[in-house]
């Protein structure tokens, strides 16, 4: 109610005070802007003139947006307001804009050049206050090179970690005085690009780093077209951050006196600025609030804690709420003892902490994959914690762990690396490593004499067994002999799994043994096997903490028992024991293609061999689309789904979030939007709606990767802020 009375007076005072307007968008040497005057952008999206906040009678020039409700995104004369309405825009004779009172005293330039020049002030329909030079037509000056408390769209948060130059936001000093605020907002590019708030020069909040597609700190931003946020890099060094421009979407994201980001957008029908984004968004937020190595999570009580391994560095000031000091490490790691007489046994462990904002100060390696970056980090005894987004490769800390705090929903992983005694209740697996041969010897006995047994079982009686069931279908498993599965669509067919025994895939894999470890997959990870008879297998090992994953791994089972076909993967069995849950596809000699794509074993891939690629997933879709019995829409299409075996033929795989589509069915809906960024159509992405287009949209940006071997996700033009599609769309036919 407050608020709305003080907009209406703000409203009232600009309606006084602004009176004529000349009908341009311009200020040339020959005319000049008188305050009570203003000028008004072609489209009349944005208005330049004097402002006097609420309840002063100071004089500001500043540019609002035309809208009933005036809010002001530029000042010019900030620190220097004028004390009576004398004040005139004009443009000087060598060619700079000049604020001057009746008196003639300058209060702001624009302080260019002191080279004489004919120009152009023009204000634009983004509101971008332009001065343009003459002769040429270029722009040589421009205010959102020059903010004040507002980002816009187009606006370009810049940063030159070279020569240090930056484009920076400055609050307002209290809401009603234009002054230089105590805040400052921008882009800090050093290593990966974070958007900060700073009190003087101290963080005030950190936005987390940008992976090519979004600021992972912040939770509800969502992909590069629905919010439209890029950030380029240009050969002088420059980075810079940028929302694209909305059309007629009015949209502001202003940084208040209190060092808040308040995002507002314009309702047309009405007629109010609807608060669709603020930040920091709670007491968490404000960057370091536990210290050094704490965790900040709203729904604990209280709400700061150390993280695993660390504990409160003054327990008194901890308890009393004044989390300031942060903690220290509890037990000291394997690393900082005497590596001579430490046991091999008890190497350093990770501890991993999911959807929080990853700390700041992070070291990176860029386009690796998730499993490389935890033999890195364990390799080196600096390094504190790391963490894997698939758009920046892995992150290390080595410093501290500051800046932490966790989500109910979204943000990131962190493994933080602890003492191998604060994992207390994991089985140390490599005690059976040195178990004598002979034992392993029987168990591989056992593993054969339970698969014999099983198979002999198969013939037999059906025993009762669970009853597992999913979204798309329903799966019997019955006894031990195998997995029966029903769907809804195609109830008369009935197909039978072999069933693997855990303790044979266990050998196989030497106890899934991190060195036999493949990739990680979306719901566990994947172990190259070995069975008694020689032959290779890869095992996928649904993480038991993964509640998620039973449904797509039901899924799989279902989906992927039902096809064969050069071009998909193999499923050769499964296992279902106690809380263990396993697929056992055909093992893929060159594993991946995102292995070879994008990085320097390119030149593997000829283009014979891309084009064989490219024609071989072809095939893999068509026969998942139209010429298997079900239509099957995979939904998540990219390089690392693509396997490819010792002759480079490429293999489909991960079918945890395909879905199976009824006869005559050709689109549905999903609540659930599941796939990767970069490759989800935009209907998809968007709306939930998912098709064979889907998967036909991501098999092109897979063909587009294939043939330039660049990410469409981190593509980087020279000139533009374009993505791989984006780039390739602008590229004529000749
Ligand atoms: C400036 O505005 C005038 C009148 O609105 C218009 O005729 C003229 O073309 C504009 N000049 C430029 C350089 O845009
Ligand atoms: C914008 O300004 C012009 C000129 O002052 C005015 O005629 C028009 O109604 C304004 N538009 C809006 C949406 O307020
Ligand atoms: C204009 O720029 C010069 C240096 O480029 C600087 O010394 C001077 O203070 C500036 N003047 C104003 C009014 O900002
Ligand atoms: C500046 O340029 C404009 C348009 O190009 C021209 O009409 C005007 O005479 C020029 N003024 C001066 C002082 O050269
Ligand atoms: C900003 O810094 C000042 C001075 O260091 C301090 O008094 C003030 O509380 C800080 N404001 C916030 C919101 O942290
Ligand atoms: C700062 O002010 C804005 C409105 O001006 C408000 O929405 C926000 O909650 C304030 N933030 C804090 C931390 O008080
Ligand atoms: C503004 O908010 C209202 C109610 O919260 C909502 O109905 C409306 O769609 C929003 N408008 C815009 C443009 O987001
Ligand atoms: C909080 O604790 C730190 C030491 O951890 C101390 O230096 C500081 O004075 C304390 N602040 C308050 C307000 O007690
Ligand atoms: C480990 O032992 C070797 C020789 O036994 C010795 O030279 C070395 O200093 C020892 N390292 C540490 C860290 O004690
Ligand atoms: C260890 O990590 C730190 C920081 O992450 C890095 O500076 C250093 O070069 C690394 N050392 C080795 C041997 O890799
Ligand atoms: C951490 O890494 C940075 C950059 O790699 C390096 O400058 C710094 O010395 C390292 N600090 C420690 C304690 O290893």
């Amino acid at each position: 109610m407050l608020k709305l009375f003080l907009q209406s007076l703000f409203i009232l005072f600009f309606l006084l005070s602004s009176g004529f307007c000349i009908e341009s968008d311009n200020i040339t040497a020959s005319s000049v802007l008188k305050d009570g005057d203003t000028i008004v952008s072609s489209g009349k999206v944005y208005s330049l003139g004097f402002f006097s906040p609420e309840k002063t009678t100071n004089r500001y020039l500043g540019i609002w947006n035309n809208v009933s409700a005036i809010s002001i995104i530029w000042v010019a004369n900030r620190d220097k307001p004028l004390d009576d309405s004398t004040g005139i825009v004009t443009i000087s004779e060598d060619g700079d804009i000049l604020l001057i009172n009746g008196k003639k005293e300058i209060f702001w330039s624009s302080n260019i050049t002191n080279s004489p020049m004919n120009t152009t002030a023009q204000l634009l329909d983004n509101g971008n206050l332009v001065l343009i030079d003459n002769s040429n037509g270029r722009i040589i000056w421009e205010s959102f090179g020059h903010p004040t408390d507002a980002f816009l769209p187009k606006l370009k948060l810049n940063d030159n970690p070279r020569t240090g130059e930056r484009v920076l936001l400055t609050s307002w000093k209290t809401p009603r005085d234009p002054d230089f605020g105590s805040f400052t907002a921008g882009l800090q590019a050093l290593n990966i690009p974070q958007i900060f708030i700073w009190n003087g020069s101290r963080p005030h909040w950190r936005s987390g780093p940008w992976n090519g597609q979004i600021l992972t700190g912040v939770t509800d931003m969502y992909v590069v077209y629905l919010d439209g946020y890029s950030v380029t890099k240009f050969d002088d060094g420059t980075v810079s951050f940028m929302r694209d421009y909305y059309g007629k979407i009015l949209m502001k994201i202003i940084l208040k006196p209190n060092g808040s980001f308040v995002q507002t957008m314009w309702d047309v029908n009405r007629r109010v600025w609807n608060v669709t984004w603020i930040a920091p968004i709670d007491v968490c937020d404000v960057y370091g609030k536990c210290g050094p190595f704490g965790n900040c999570n709203l729904r604990n009580s209280p709400m700061c804690s150390c993280l695993k391994g660390y504990e409160p560095k003054n327990k008194e000031e901890w308890d009393k709420g004044n989390w300031s000091g942060g903690c220290v490490r509890k037990t000291f790691l394997q690393c900082d003892r005497n590596s001579n007489s430490s046991d091999k046994n008890k190497e350093d462990v990770f501890w991993k902490i999911t959807n929080v904002k990853v700390p700041d100060f992070m070291d990176v390696s860029t386009a690796l994959e998730a499993e490389e970056c935890e033999g890195l980090c364990l390799r080196n005894c600096s390094c504190l914690a790391y963490s894997h987004d698939p758009g920046i490769g892995c992150m290390f800390w080595n410093r501290s762990l500051i800046d932490v705090r966790q989500f109910p929903v979204g943000g990131s992983v962190l493994q933080v690396r602890v003492a191998y005694s604060e994992l207390d209740k994991k089985k140390d697996i490599r005690v059976i490593v040195i178990v004598p041969v002979t034992i392993g010897v029987v168990i591989i006995f056992i593993g054969v004499f339970f698969l014999w047994q099983s198979m002999a079982k198969r013939k037999g009686a059906n025993r009762k067994g669970r009853i597992l069931t999913h979204e798309v279908g329903k799966a019997y498993i019955r006894g031990s002999s195998g997995v029966v599965i029903r769907d809804d669509i195609d109830e008369a067919s009935l197909d039978e799994l072999p069933l693997f025994s855990f303790k044979m895939l266990e050998t196989a894999t030497f106890q899934f043994d991190v060195t036999n470890l493949l990739g990680k997959g979306g719901f566990g990870p994947v172990y190259k096997g070995k069975l008694v008879n020689g032959k290779d297998i890869a095992v996928k090992r649904l993480s038991r903490a993964s509640g998620q994953g039973l449904q797509e791994f039901m899924n799989e089972v279902v989906v992927i028992s039902k096809l064969q076909h050069r071009n998909l993967v193999s499923l050769l069995g499964c296992c279902v024991e106690k809380e263990e849950k396993m697929l056992i596809y055909e093992y893929m000699a060159n594993r991946s293609l995102d292995l070879y794509l994008f990085n320097r074993f390119q030149e593997i891939l000829d283009w014979t061999k891309r084009f064989n690629i490219i024609e071989g997933i072809g095939r893999g879709l068509l026969y998942l689309h139209r010429d298997s019995r079900l239509k099957i829409i995979h939904r998540d299409l990219k390089p690392s789904n693509i396997l490819l075996d010792e002759h480079w033929n490429p293999k489909i795989s991960d079918f945890g979030m395909a879905r199976i589509f009824g006869g005559n069915q050709d689109q549905a809906n999903t609540g659930r939007v599941v796939g990767t960024y970069g490759y989800m159509a935009p209907e998809y992405a968007m709306g939930g709606k998912f098709s064979e287009k889907s998967d036909v949209f991501s098999f092109g940006v897979l063909v587009l990767e294939i043939i330039s071997g660049t990410r469409n996700t981190i593509f980087y033009n020279d000139d533009s802020s374009l993505s791989l599609l984006g780039y390739v769309s602008t590229l004529q036919m000749v």
